[in-house]
């Protein structure tokens, strides 16, 4: 067994920004991954990171364009600290030696991004999160805090008293992917879940083939609810056939959108009559897919990004990366043609409820960057935001499970018994009731000490790789994926309504019960990546279930979620989040209030548009 005072799960932005600030609070803290840091989705980050730097600016006009972008499902107490640190953030960085673009007199450069009323995305070139990746894998390396790369997690180590409130983290349960071995790795303080997004759950993605949703499924079924799963990012601009990004810094920098007639159809077709090609994304992803629906797509299936009038000067010194990626993976050459792209999963607003500390209802479980939801970015994120949200509360996060006291936390977790609740109305069976398939029983550890909560979990995971191990046939995690993704981008996309949602449920039921004849062909103990993508099939089911359900249960039109039969957003009925609870396996839905009120001021619900 391993043990020390931190566990960090992940070793992305979030990941690795807590863990040097927890090891900068004197705690003894290692790093559980299943990649090598600088392969991390972070480095995938193109366009920039969001900070008031700047005369002019001000972190309060950053939290307004936030709760505005959030369209109004942001927590306030959240959206606040996100916009006063992330400052600082993007200034140690800096002094960390992450190579900021710059302007001619050295300032470091700032550029226009979506939904923002100031030019505040900084950013280094076309690929920021590349450099901050390496930025601050260099602190870790710096400052010798150990990492454990390349051991995929396959569950927490959590007590299973009746009450999640009451349950606690004592470590995880690791897989090394080098050698088969599985170990338990205890944390004295606490365990920070910074695993990233769910984009494998659909099937034209922006995200690696390593987001699967691990830590949000892992925490879902110890017992932390899922919050506003619902509320999916698609990106307007991804290359059609790889779903490879490319960057809102195009249009940010003066990028413009055509459709099959060469219209600017953003202005031309009223989509958003002031900000046009710089609306935010919920807004710019609808209008290309609408210009498709109505006919005026190209090969009925995407519109154009134009860059060439930007100059070659321009594109090469700000936009490189994007040159490459046309090229690359879509055969196309961005300075002399415009690039084909259509809307792709990009990000999940929505994940691990936590307050604003980090802190999960379970005791000494924390969450931080994509995974989380300290509830940032309500119904829509504003790009440029994700970024200095995995600085902040990955900072946050690192410090508070270090011990620094961070004060009372204003959003609250956990259930409180009297909330409102509410029914599915799906025709098949949710969660893993009626499963009784060993891959899937987690079983439960009421144990005392933390100790035997940890040897109890390694156990059960030995048993479940021996139950895959062992069998001699039966189905591929690969066909189960494949059949979720495909029903996920076919119903649960940018346009939704009832019928497809309730049929996403069905397909999704169907995978659970195939999940029970899982095998795993490859019989080898070293680099068995069958065993482990087996493992990240099942956390693709529950995430791809809790988005659906959120999905099917809002019946409001907001931000990302647009629903058929709800064409307006609905402040009286809505103006809520809505929450997972894994319930030992027979999720249930309720709801929590959304926090408005801010340091100073309550933030209106207005109307929004661009
Ligand atoms: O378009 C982009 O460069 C992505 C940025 C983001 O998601 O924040």
């Amino acid at each position: 067994m391993y043990e020390h005072d931190v566990l960090v799960v992940g070793a992305g932005g979030a990941g690795l920004r807590a863990a040097v600030a927890a090891h900068e609070q004197g705690a003894d803290v290692a790093m559980v991954t299943k990649l090598h840091p600088v392969r991390s989705h972070t480095g995938a980050a193109e366009g920039g990171i969001n900070a008031a730097l700047r005369e002019g600016d001000s972190w309060d006009l950053h939290a307004y364009d936030t709760m505005k972008g959030s369209d109004y499902l942001g927590d306030a107490p959240s959206i606040e600290k996100l916009a006063k640190d992330a400052p600082g953030e993007v200034i140690k960085t800096e002094h960390w030696g992450m190579p900021f673009s710059r302007e001619d007199d050295g300032r470091v450069s700032q550029r226009p991004f979506g939904g923002l009323s100031f030019p505040r995305t900084t950013y280094a070139g076309a690929e920021t999160g590349h450099h901050l990746l390496h930025t601050l894998y260099e602190q870790v390396v710096k400052r010798g805090i150990t990492v454990y790369d390349e051991w995929y997690v396959m569950n927490l180590a959590v007590t299973n008293e009746d009450d999640p409130r009451d349950r606690s983290c004592h470590g995880v349960v690791g897989y090394d992917v080098q050698t088969g071995n599985i170990e338990g790795f205890k944390a004295r303080k606490g365990v920070i879940l910074a695993t990233g997004g769910v984009g494998q759950a659909f099937d034209h993605t922006t995200n690696a083939v390593s987001c699967t949703g691990d830590g949000q499924a892992m925490a879902y079924r110890a017992g932390v609810p899922m919050e506003d799963m619902e509320f999916v990012q698609f990106h307007p601009t991804t290359l059609p056939s790889t779903g490879v990004l490319i960057s809102e810094g195009v249009r940010g920098e003066g990028g413009i959108l055509y459709n099959k007639n060469g219209e600017r159809f953003m202005f031309e077709y009223g989509y958003a009559n002031n900000d046009g090609e710089l609306a935010s994304r919920d807004v710019v992803a609808r209008a290309e897919l609408t210009e498709v629906n109505e006919g005026r797509g190209i090969e009925d299936e995407y519109v154009h990004l134009d860059m060439r009038h930007l100059g070659e000067e321009r594109i090469i010194d700000r936009l490189e990366n994007i040159l490459h990626l046309a090229r690359d993976f879509e055969g196309v050459d961005g300075l002399e043609e415009p690039m084909p792209v259509k809307p792709g999963q990009h990000y999940e607003m929505g994940g691990i409820e936590t307050n604003e500390h980090g802190q999960t209802c379970i005791e000494g479980l924390y969450a931080a960057g994509e995974c989380a939801c300290a509830s940032v970015h309500g119904a829509n994120r504003l790009g440029g935001n994700a970024l200095p949200e995995l600085m902040v509360f990955g900072a946050r996060a690192g410090n508070h499970a270090a011990g620094i006291d961070l004060g009372e936390p204003e959003v609250q977790t956990g259930r409180t018994g009297d909330e409102e609740r509410d029914e599915v109305d799906s025709s098949v069976t949710l969660g893993e009731e009626g499963i009784t398939g060993s891959a899937l029983a987690d079983g439960g550890a009421t144990l005392s000490s933390p100790d035997e909560v940890l040897r109890a979990t390694v156990d059960r995971e030995k048993q479940r790789v021996d139950h895959l191990m062992s069998k001699e046939e039966g189905l591929q995690h690969a066909e189960i994926r494949a059949k979720v993704q495909k029903a996920m981008t076919r119903w649960v996309n940018v346009f939704r309504e009832k019928e497809g949602l309730q049929k996403a449920l069905e397909v999704i039921r169907e995978a659970r019960e195939l999940y029970e004849e899982v095998y795993v062909a490859d019989p080898s103990k070293t680099f068995n990546t069958d065993l482990q993508m087996t493992y990240e099939t099942r956390n693709v089911i529950d995430v791809a279930e809790a988005i659906t359900v959120g999905a099917l249960v809002r019946e409001e039109f907001r931000g990302a979620h647009w629903r058929k039969e709800h064409q307006e957003r609905k402040d009286e009925n809505w103006l809520k989040h809505t929450m997972l609870d894994w319930n030992g396996g027979s999720p249930e839905v309720y709801y929590k209030p959304v926090v408005l009120e801010g340091e100073d001021k309550t933030y209106e619900p207005k109307e929004r548009s661009y």
